[in-house]
């Protein structure tokens, strides 16, 4: 009887420090996003964030210093950088590939989409055009050092939020 209760005791605790491993690897985690405060299509990416449960700072004093801060190379940038889980986020990444990240937790700097790729989130519009999500692994890797994480090479995979 007693070690079916402590069994049972055991079980409780496994579940409930898996649940919260889950749950803190996913859109609970706050996201610190550096844009201009005249970037429209930066606004649209937050409310892309927030659409997928992330809490959102913003700071509204461009990213050029904070994507340097985080060892994104300007050749990966963006419009806007962010933080989150202490992974950088360069651009128009989207939500399903930072809940990944902050799963699968790789061993990296973050994820880029460089410039603003049309059809991106945030970039919603007529056109759709296919891009990568890039995996940065060292600081100061530039754009042909990245590996691709994910790509959206159809219009409905492009659309697909
Ligand atoms: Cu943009
Ligand atoms: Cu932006």
């Amino acid at each position: 009887m007693r070690t079916m209760n402590y069994k049972i005791f055991m079980k409780s605790i496994v579940a409930g420090v898996l649940a919260s491993m889950v749950f803190s690897a996913s859109a609970s985690e706050t996201v610190e996003v550096y844009k201009s405060p005249t970037c429209g299509c930066c606004s649209k990416w937050v409310d892309h964030l927030k659409d997928h449960g992330f809490k959102v700072n913003e700071h509204d004093v461009g990213n050029k210093e904070a994507r340097a801060r985080a060892g994104i190379s300007p050749s990966l940038g963006s419009c806007h950088t962010a933080l989150v889980g202490g992974y950088a986020i360069e651009g128009h990444v989207p939500a399903r590939d930072i809940k990944r990240l902050l799963r699968e937790q790789p061993k990296a700097v973050g994820l880029a989409v460089p410039d603003m790729p049309h059809g991106s989130p945030g970039m919603e519009g007529k056109r759709n055009d296919p891009y990568d999500v890039l995996l940065v692994k060292q600081k100061g890797d530039q754009r042909r050092d990245a590996s691709i994480y994910s790509s959206y090479n159809t219009p409905e995979q492009i659309r697909f939020k």
